[in-house]
């Protein structure tokens, strides 16, 4: 057996990667350890929480001596990283909080495989799974490839450059076992609803208006959730130590129109006229310092390691918005509570 601690095992993606990983090795004792923020729920892993290789712990990964207990009590044998704050705009608000989780929360992380691994590194890893906004914003051309030198612009972007930093340092300084993935915008079941995504499936569903910021032309370049998991399973098993892999799905949208794409599968599952929702549409003050355009070239993720993406976009995103429309509980629960405030504090001030 191997113990693998998987750190935001309930958040919306690494709920995905924790799913794939039980099912898929029985041979892998998987630990959860999620300090269950706003945008962690257990709800997420109801179908696998009651396996016989699945623990959770809910624990604050800024804890370092925590943590350093957790490697020990559960012999640690590699971590999967994605505990973080995530949304760019609650960075724009509020950066100490992004810089905390994601800077010191990995650098304790780091700290503790350091010392409870104490250079016997034979079958150990540290992935930690990072995101294409480090590498800033591109024009109409080109895309971000490994290459490409660090520019990140919001404080969750500068949050997560640092991160990267100090795990290429750990390799660097200690040889700590690491790998790095940067990957492009994901869609899919049981992301929070203050993501572009699930945000206006949910405000069309309930004719709420759809706050498009600026022009609704930047471009993002969107990637199923599922797809993003197999890749962190490839990379995870067959991966280079000390090195870093793009992951992305040449999929780029510019948000008007992925908006539009968005407004007509969910008016048509409601059986609702042809572009009805479209008056929902309402430009609003731009995102402070809002990147205009993402691109990711994950050809060496193909290339070295054979991984591609599965679906194409429209399946994808029919699947998505269905889920959402056949979770409705799952949805309301959420938007319950502290997320009306922030709603209110975001789209109504
Ligand atoms: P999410 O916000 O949905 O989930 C984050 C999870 O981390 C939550 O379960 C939360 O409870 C947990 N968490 C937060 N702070 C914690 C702390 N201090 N200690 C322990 N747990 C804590 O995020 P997501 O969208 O699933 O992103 C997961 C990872 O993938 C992040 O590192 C993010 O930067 C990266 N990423 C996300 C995307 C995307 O499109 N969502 C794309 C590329 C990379
Ligand atoms: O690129 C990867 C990143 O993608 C991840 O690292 C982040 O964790 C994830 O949140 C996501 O960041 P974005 O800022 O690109 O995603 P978001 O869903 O917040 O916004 C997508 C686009 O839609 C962006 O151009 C801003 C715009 N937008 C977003 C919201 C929430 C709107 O126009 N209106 C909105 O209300």
């Amino acid at each position: 057996m191997k113990n693998i601690l998987i750190t935001g095992g309930s958040g919306f993606i690494g709920s995905h990667v924790v799913r794939l990983f039980v099912n898929k090795y029985s041979n892998y004792n998987i630990i959860n350890l999620d300090a269950l923020t706003y945008a962690g729920n257990l709800e997420n892993l109801k179908d696998i929480e009651s396996k016989s290789n699945y623990t959770f712990i809910k624990e604050d990964i800024c804890d370092d001596k925590k943590m350093e207990t957790i490697f020990s009590k559960y012999d640690i044998d590699a971590v999967i990283h994605l505990a973080a704050e995530s949304h760019v705009d609650r960075s724009i608000k509020d950066p100490f909080s992004f810089a905390k989780t994601n800077v010191l929360g990995t650098l304790s992380l780091l700290q503790a495989a350091k010392i409870y691994w104490n250079n016997n590194y034979a079958n150990k890893l540290f992935y930690h799974v990072s995101t294409d906004e480090v590498y800033g914003s591109l024009n109409n051309e080109g895309y971000f490839t490994e290459k490409t030198a660090y520019d990140p612009h919001s404080p969750y972007a500068a949050s997560k450059a640092s991160s990267d930093h100090f795990v290429r340092a750990f390799n660097d300084t200690y040889k700590l076992p690491t790998v790095i993935s940067n990957c492009s915008n994901n869609y899919g079941s049981f992301q929070f609803p203050e993501k572009l995504i699930p945000l206006f499936i949910n405000n069309i569903c309930n004719n709420k208006s759809l706050p498009v910021y600026g022009k609704g032309e930047n471009v993002r370049d969107w990637l199923f959730v599922e797809d993003h998991a197999r890749a962190i399973d490839v990379i995870f098993h067959k991966g280079k130590l000390g090195d870093t892999y793009n992951i992305g799905g040449f999929n780029e949208w510019r948000n008007i129109d992925l908006i539009k794409v968005l407004i007509k599968t969910v008016d048509e599952l409601l059986s609702r006229e042809e572009g009805a929702s479209e008056k929902l549409i309402s430009y609003v003050k731009d995102r402070a310092g809002h990147d205009y355009r993402y691109a990711i070239d994950s050809s060496k993720l193909k290339n070295e390691l054979g991984w591609e993406p599965s679906l194409q976009f429209e399946e994808g995103i029919e699947k998505t918005v269905k889920w959402y429309l056949n979770n409705t509980e799952w949805v309301e629960n959420i938007v319950n509570g502290d997320y009306q405030k922030y709603y209110k504090e975001m789209y109504e001030n």
